[in-house]
Parts: structure tokens; C-alpha cells; sequence
């Protein structure tokens, strides 16, 4: 048990507590955090991340993170003693296993990791009386077969064990907020975060073969791999490659910063809780805007300067063809839309791969 008590910035700045903070969404979102006044306290179990993103965080947002636990969020006695040592004001809850090709193969560690730590954060979260959560969904709600422009209203229909465990997660948030009328939520569903900061200190790193298709991109530029394999080129689309929604990911950590914004947390009211709507609210985070595989490898190609070397091999199973937001709601609610390119997304992540050739374990 510790004997560490909350003690009060000075300064009156929120504390935000960022679980997977040293993940690729997570990490860019402790920068936007730190420099804009942010406490931020991070949780990471570094199961799929690096220590190093830490001191690229503080590197990049030139400020400090307030504290670092490594831990199993599942724990929530590990977990109840990190809001016993700082008054947090609110959680932004990433950290989640997010392979899809893999939680097909182990989907119990997928129930168990992504709504085990979910269902263990809400629990904590209501003996400390924290009542502010922005939390990680997925696009992959959606499933297949659905029109374009996605919108909120389109009923779940999750195709794998990693999309379902984020929609349980939106139901066991929507479940808590019904019983726990104080709790204010927000679910952002992205589309496909890619990209990297621009000063090129951080970005995405992942072990081992690379699963989506930037980040293995990347590694065809900077010559680590030979060959991308395009996965289908008899889709029903103007090229015949899948179709996706790419958001920059300094775009998706605004993103977040905003809603913590939305929900009343904001450095300049001296980190007291402003008012925010209570329950759970669902918004899209993506630009609108389709890419095709062979579009996303020819921005690619412009970025680096290089053709990507590429073939068009069979489909990937349990792929989709056609994934886009509506990004109209969220622009309705907060004001709030994507600024960033394909080709800043492209022209950003080259310059963090260049830089990091071996990404953080270099
Ligand atoms: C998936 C999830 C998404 C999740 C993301 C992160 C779905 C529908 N989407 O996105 O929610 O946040 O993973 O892990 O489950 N591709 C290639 N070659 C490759 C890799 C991918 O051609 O080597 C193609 C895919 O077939 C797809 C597109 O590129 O058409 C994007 O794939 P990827 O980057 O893996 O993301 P999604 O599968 O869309």
C-alpha cells in the first residue's frame, strides 16, 4: 500500500492520467497534453511499446511528464494506488492489445486485456470520484459492407475479436454512465492513425513484422524490407485496392485534447472541472477523405522520393473494402476537423523512419 498522497500542482493544471501513454497514439497525445499545460501521468505496462517513447515525449513537448507507473491495469490495486498519489482530473484510456490478424489467433487475451483493463479503470475510477474518460475505439466497430460516409448512427457490427472487444468497451461504458449518472465519457472511433510527429522524435514503432500498412511502408523506404504486398486487388474500387480513412496521428492526439476540453478540463480554468454533459457520447475521428492502397503507396513514393517497391498479392482475410468517416458530427459538436494531409501523414512518418531507422531500439 502506498502512503503517497495527492498533492496540488501549483500552477492549478489538470492532471490527466494517459494509460498507454508510451504507445504511438498515446505518446503523441502526452505531447499535445504537455504543451498545452497538461499534467500528464502515464500508465504503460510496455508490453508492446518502448521506455524510450517516454523520453521522446518529454524531449519533443520540451516539458516533463508528471510521473510514470509501469503496470498491468488489470491490477486495480496497482491501479487504485496511482489515483491515491496524484489528483487526477480525468483518464484518457488507451492502453489495449490492437492487432487484429492476432486477436483472431488469441481472443481471450483480447476480451481479457482490452475490457479486463477497462472494467478495472471504471472501478477505480468511481471509488476516487473521477468522473471525466475519453476512450480508444475503433472504426472496426463498423465492420463490413456499410455506406460512405460512415456515420455514428450506423449499427456495430464488429467481424473480429479486436473490434468486438472495443464495442463491449463501449457498452460497458455506456452500462456505467446509465448507473453512475456523474460519469461524463467520450468514445472515439478512429479510422486509420498513421504518421508521426513532425519534429521526427516520435512515431511508430512495432515489434516485429509490421501489421498495417504504413508502418511496413516505411520499412520498404528505409530498405529494411524488400517487397510490400498490397493484400487484394479485386475490390470493388477504382483500383481494386481497399479503400481506408487515414488520419494523421498528431491530427488524432488534438483530437483528444479537445475532448478533454469537451468534457470541461482545460489548463486555463485553473484545473477545476467545468461543466461537461454527463453519459457517453460516441464520435468518429477520421478526415473523410478515402485512400486506396495503391494511393497510400504512391504518397509514400513521393514522400521518400523513391517508388515503393509493391505486389498485388490475394486479399488478407477479414479485411474490408471501404472504410471512411463522416467526420460531421464531431465537426458539429466541438467545431473541431483534421488539418493535416496524405502527404504531411507520409511526408512526416519518412522523417521519423530516416531519423530512426530501427525506430526506438536503435
Ligand atoms: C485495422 C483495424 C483498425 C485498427 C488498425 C490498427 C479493421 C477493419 N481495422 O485497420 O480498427 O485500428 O487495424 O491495428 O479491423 N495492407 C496491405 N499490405 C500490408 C498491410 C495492409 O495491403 O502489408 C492493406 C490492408 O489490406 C488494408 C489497408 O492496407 O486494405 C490498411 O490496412 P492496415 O494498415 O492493417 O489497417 P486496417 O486493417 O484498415
Amino acid at each position: 500500500m502506498s502512503t503517497l498522497s495527492p498533492s496540488s500542482d501549483p500552477s492549478g493544471a489538470p492532471t490527466v492520467l494517459v494509460t498507454g501513454g508510451a504507445g504511438f497514439i498515446g505518446s503523441h497525445t502526452c505531447v499535445e497534453l504537455l504543451a498545452h499545460g497538461y499534467r500528464v501521468v502515464v500508465v504503460d505496462d510496455h508490453s508492446n511499446s518502448s521506455p524510450e517513447a517516454l523520453l521522446r515525449i518529454e524531449k519533443t513537448a520540451g516539458r516533463p511528464l508528471h510521473a510514470v507507473h509501469i503496470l498491468d491495469m488489470r491490477d486495480a490495486e496497482a491501479l487504485a494506488e496511482v489515483f491515491r498519489a496524484h489528483p487526477i482530473d480525468a483518464v484518457v484510456h488507451f492502453a489495449a492489445k490492437k492487432a487484429v490478424g492476432e486477436s483472431v489467433q488469441i481472443p481471450l487475451d483480447y476480451y481479457e486485456v482490452n475490457v479486463g483493463a477497462t472494467v478495472s479503470l471504471l472501478r477505480v475510477m468511481r471509488e476516487h470520484g473521477v468522473e471525466r474518460l475519453v476512450f480508444s475505439s475503433s472504426c472496426s466497430i463498423y465492420g463490413d459492407a456499410r455506406p460512405v460516409p460512415l456515420d455514428e448512427n450506423e449499427p456495430a457490427r464488429p467481424t473480429n475479436p479486436y473490434a468486438r472487444s472495443k464495442w463491449m468497451c463501449e457498452q460497458v461504458l455506456a452500462d456505467t454512465c446509465r448507473a453512475w449518472p456523474e460519469l461524463s465519457a467520450l468514445a472515439l472511433r478512429y479510422f486509420n492513425p498513421v504518421g508521426a510527429h513532425p519534429s521526427g522524435l516520435l512515431g511508430e514503432d512495432p515489434r516485429g513484422v509490421p501489421n498495417n500498412v504504413m508502418p511496413f511502408a516505411m520499412q520498404v523506404a528505409v530498405g529494411r524490407r524488400e517487397l510490400l504486398n498490397v493484400f487484394g486487388g479485386d475490390y470493388p474500387t477504382e483500383d481494386g485496392t481497399a479503400v481506408r480513412d487515414y488520419i494523421h496521428v498528431v491530427d488524432v492526439a488534438d483530437g483528444h485534447r479537445v475532448a478533454l476540453e469537451q468534457l470541461g478540463i482545460r489548463p486555463e480554468a485553473d484545473g477545476e472541472p467545468g461543466a461537461a454533459t454527463t453519459g457517453l457520447r460516441v464520435l468518429n475521428l477520421g478526415t473523410g477523405v478515402g485512400t486506396s492502397v495503391l494511393e497510400l503507396v504512391a504518397a509514400v513514393g513521393r514522400a521518400c522520393g523513391q517508388p515503393i517497391p509493391h505486389a498485388i498479392v490475394g486479399r488478407r482475410e477479414g479485411d474490408v473494402t471501404r472504410l471512411v468517416a463522416d467526420p460531421g458530427a464531431v465537426a458539429a459538436a466541438w467545431g473541431w476537423r483534421t488539418t493535416r494531409t496524405l502527404d504531411d501523414m507520409c511526408a512526416d512518418a519518412w522523417r521519423f523512419q530516416q531519423a530512426n531507422p530501427m525506430g526506438y531500439g536503435a
